[in-house]
């Protein structure tokens, strides 16, 4: 088991397996980086298959693969059935934009995915566009769809931006409720990478538009999740993320793991350290004292919302969120 300094038990991976996007959302990479990191700085899927065991074996449970657009590399569903056949159990996870989901969402349900995370910012072309920065809907939707059809447990994000998206938090709303997806909204974290323009909507302003036309009650956090969970009269349950609190940091159970191999304790912390080397060594005893170290290191809470604390410049695309 994995228990950090302040008694937690770390029992999350989160992999990020490219930090490249197809998409160009404004609150997250509006123009692409000025380069990529080069191919061979990424680890291969077998180095990142060998920490992966370690974590396993360390008592990690749930995993989750994220990007940039994890789609985009290939021969995703081939690592996804590494790490099945190496755990079937493991709650294994994804985050994608969606744009390619279509194509792949069988082979990724075959291999061994159990559920997909899916970004859904509008329900209008025009919009979706304006946010990504291309004409993503139609393809979207698609794999929406794909994905649900496969049998995969589906979930759809959503990031309320002011004057963009917001006159329409309730057709999203109502579109995941109807299909029966758990719908996330997520406060917009402000980042040195975002479009500078933007402005997201808060938790209280996103509960008062919901609130217009439904009843709900405020059900808490599940587990260790960041979510605030609301349960509407007829049982429909769908979630907030306010990261500008700290409250979830105390349940905090992940660690993240970038393509270049940095582990990650917090998404709000800029102390990592690089299992590269031991892994492209295939040292197995020194991958897993990193990862001791590094979960000695998680921080008690974020440095989100910490006015004189450093706040973290590392780009979302690196670390998947
Ligand atoms: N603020 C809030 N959510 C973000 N995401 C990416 N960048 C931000 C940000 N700055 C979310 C997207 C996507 C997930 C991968 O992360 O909504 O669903
Ligand atoms: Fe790509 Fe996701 Fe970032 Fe949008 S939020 S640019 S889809 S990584």
């Amino acid at each position: 088991m994995l228990v950090d300094g302040y008694g937690r038990k770390v029992n999350y991976l989160r992999v990020s397996v490219t930090e490249r996007c197809n998409f160009r959302c404004q609150y997250c990479m509006p123009e692409k980086p000025f380069s990529w990191v080069p191919h061979e700085k990424i680890l291969s899927f077998e180095e990142l298959f060998l920490f992966i065991k370690v974590a396993i074996d360390k008592g990690i449970t749930k995993i989750r693969l994220t990007g940039g657009e994890p789609l985009l590399r290939k021969d995703l569903d081939v690592f996804i059935k590494m790490i099945y056949d190496y755990k079937p159990e493991i709650d294994l996870a994804l985050t994608t934009n969606g744009f390619l989901l279509a194509g792949i969402a069988q082979s990724l349900a075959d291999a061994g995915l159990k559920r997909v995370n899916i970004s859904l910012d509008s329900l209008k072309p025009e919009v979706a566009w304006k946010i990504a920065q291309r004409d993503v809907l139609g393809a979207v939707l698609e794999g929406i769809d794909a994905a649900s059809k496969a049998g995969l447990f589906v979930k759809l994000n959503s990031v309320p931006l002011k004057g963009i998206n917001d006159g329409e938090l309730l057709e999203l709303f109502e579109y995941a409720k109807n299909k029966n997806m758990p719908i996330r909204f997520i406060e917009y974290m402000e980042n040195t990478h975002a479009n500078k323009t933007i402005q997201g909507l808060n938790a209280k302003e996103i509960q008062e538009i919901i609130k217009t036309k439904y009843n709900f009650k405020e059900k808490g956090r599940e587990g260790a999740s960041p979510a605030q969970l609301f349960e509407l009269d007829d049982g429909y349950v769908f979630g907030i993320i306010d990261p500008h609190k700290h409250d979830f940091c105390e349940s905090c159970n992940r660690i993240r793991l970038s393509a270049e191999g940095m582990l990650i304790p917090c998404l709000y912390f800029d102390e990592a350290l690089s299992i590269k080397d031991a892994v492209r060594k295939g040292d197995i005893a020194a991958a897993a004292e990193i990862l001791g170290t590094v979960i000695a290191n998680k921080p008690e809470k974020n440095r989100w919302s910490d006015e004189e604390g450093e706040k973290s410049n590392r780009a979302f695309y690196e670390t998947g969120g």
